[in-house]
């Protein structure tokens, strides 16, 4: 059977805190793929016991270690990763998924809102890219070769700049080129480098982004159900909810973008390096919708 192996890795996911979110499914995900270790950071730890208990609930032995990050800070990032270094010998994926999304109008955006962005939303996944590789590189018995991947969440709003606001379209487009230019600058030392652009995913970050734009630590346990309220105002919003019929104005589940950052982060995706996938069910591509062609209908079935 074809399945996904992170067997024996140590590895990083941020924004991994909320309650119902992509970072929290990649904790879950690396576990059941077999991962050894996995550090959860975020700026809000207020799930983390939750998570502990459905990655113990697995029972793949996987340990998850919820740990207090600011993504954007170089001096945490880098006494993490040797913390784990020290600890563990050996350090194999850095899923960098941290984010916020507090949209404004371009005359209420100030260059502290921007610069904040930048931080959090481009300067991470460099730092992800840079001391990620570094630690990626350490080699010992059971690790003999410099190996790894990184992975970075950058977004459907790198694709197309009607679906946020300028900041957060310019550090997810920025986000693509860390990738980009990432995969190449890491070529020599057996790390891989790619982008997953989520489109709209079921997550807590309607709820949370006002808090974690802040930067400082918070604690947030919204449940599903009232989460999912957030969202569905904002889908509606969106079009989603104009012709539900149409697969690309599904919303995704977490899941959905932790399994392809899984795969990204696991051999089985050797040949993928430098690409940013678009995981937003065809919305993007879809922009204008059946404006053009007319409309078409569902492809009659073959009679059997
Ligand atoms: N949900 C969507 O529709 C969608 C679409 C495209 C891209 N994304 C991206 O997906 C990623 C994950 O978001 P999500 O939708 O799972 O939302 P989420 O709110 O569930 O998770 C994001 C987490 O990032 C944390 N975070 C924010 N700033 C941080 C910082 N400075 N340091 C540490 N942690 C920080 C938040 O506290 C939050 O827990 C984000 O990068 C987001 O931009 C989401």
């Amino acid at each position: 059977m074809l399945r996904i192996s992170l067997s024996d890795q140590v590895g990083i996911v941020t924004g991994a805190g909320s309650a119902y979110g992509i970072g929290r499914s990649m904790v879950l995900a690396a576990a059941s793929a077999g991962a050894a270790v996995v550090y959860a950071c975020d700026l809000n730890l207020a799930a983390f016991e939750s998570l502990k208990e459905a990655v113990k609930a697995l029972d793949t032995g996987c340990e998850v270690v919820g740990h207090r990050l600011d993504v954007s800070s170089e001096e945490q990032t880098v006494s993490l990763l040797r913390d784990i270094l020290k600890k563990h010998g050996r350090f194999d994926f850095f899923y960098a998924n941290a984010g916020y999304a507090v949209y404004r109008p371009l005359h209420e955006l100030s260059s502290d809102h921007f610069m904040r962005a930048v931080e959090v939303m481009q300067k991470a996944p460099y730092l992800a890219v840079k001391y990620g590789s570094r630690a990626m590189s350490v080699t010992s018995a059971e690790k003999p070769k410099s190996k790894g991947s990184v992975v970075i969440t950058s977004s459907c709003a790198a694709f197309a700049g009607a679906y946020a606001d300028l900041a957060y379209t310019a550090v997810k487009k920025a986000c693509n080129g860390i990738v980009e230019s990432g995969s190449v600058q890491l070529a020599s030392s057996n790390i891989r480098v790619n982008g997953i652009a989520p489109g709209c995913t079921k997550s807590s970050i309607l709820t949370s982004s006002t808090m974690a734009e802040s930067g400082k630590p918070y604690a947030l346990e919204a449940s599903e159900d009232e989460i999912s309220k957030i969202h569905a105002k904002f889908f509606e919003r969106g079009g989603l909810f104009a012709d539900p019929a149409k697969y690309y104005n599904r919303a995704a589940e977490p899941e959905e973008i932790a399994h392809l950052a899984a795969f990204l982060s696991s051999d089985l995706a050797a040949a993928v390096n430098g690409q940013i996938i678009l995981a937003d069910s065809g919305k993007t591509t879809a922009a204008t919708g059946e404006g053009f062609t007319g409309p078409v209908e569902a492809m009659p079935p073959f009679e059997v």
